[in-house]
């Protein structure tokens, strides 16, 4: 395998949230800072992966130069581009916080402040990780799950739903875990029904550890 064992091996990746429009002025959006799938993007770059990562609204910047980096805003350009890059990808992890639904129209202009409650339509915006599941041909197929309760169940039931080969939990209930922070505390679920806690550590070496995972899975 040697010192780059992604050598030759296309790695794509999502991160960070993604921004759905209400108005010109507002959007629906959640609390990903990106710094997981980033350090996921460095990480493969470091054992020679031809890495993608497709990105929504960040302030992060990559360190290297290797990886070619796709910024997109709402899920629907990020699932657009997912679909450009995915079928001749060998390995796909999708740590980006997706939102799940978005306004159903979106103001040309701002919406103005009125005494009375305001409502909001919601409709889905597209699972991408879901598409990529049903479109699988070789690919290894990587999710994460943020849970706030029955955090396996919820997690082995997303490894099934999107034909998922393996699933990283991470839980709101963990210190140090999921948004934002420098660290994070996970679970490895896989296919087979191997459940895996990991020490709480920094995201960088998750990232390691994950790709060290994959590689065993693999090439074993
Ligand atoms: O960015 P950080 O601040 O470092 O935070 C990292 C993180 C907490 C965002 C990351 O570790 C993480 O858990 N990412 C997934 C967050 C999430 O939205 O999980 P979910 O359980 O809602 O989604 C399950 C999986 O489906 C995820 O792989 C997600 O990328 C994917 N998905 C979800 C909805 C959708 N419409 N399309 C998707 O691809």
């Amino acid at each position: 395998i040697g010192k780059l064992p992604l050598r030759g091996k296309k790695v794509l990746i999502t991160a960070g949230p993604t921004y759905e429009a209400i108005d010109p002025v507002r959007f629906i959006g959640n609390h990903s800072s990106g710094k997981m799938g980033f350090a996921i993007a460095e990480t493969a770059a470091a054992l020679g992966a031809s890495v993608v990562l497709v990105c929504g609204p960040t302030h992060l910047k990559l360190s290297g130069k290797t990886i070619e980096r796709i910024d997109v805003t709402s899920a629907e350009e990020m699932f657009e581009a997912v679909k450009s890059e995915y079928a001749d990808a060998d390995i796909a992890i999708a740590a980006a916080a997706v939102a799940d639904y978005k306004p159903a129209t979106v103001a040309d202009q701002k919406i103005k402040k009125k005494g009375a409650a305001l409502q909001i339509n919601l409709e889905p915006t597209p699972d991408i990780l879901k598409y990529m599941g049903e479109q699988k041909q070789n690919q290894f197929l990587v999710g994460f799950a943020l849970e706030t309760e029955n955090e396996i169940a919820n997690a082995k039931g997303k490894l099934t739903r999107k034909n998922l080969d393996l699933i990283v939990l991470n839980s709101l209930n963990d210190t140090g875990a999921g948004f934002k922070t420098e660290t994070n505390k996970v679970t490895f679920i896989t296919r087979e029904g191997d459940i895996l806690p990991q020490e709480l550590k920094a995201k960088e070496k998750v990232a390691q550890d994950l790709f060290q995972f994959i590689q065993e899975k693999l090439y074993a």
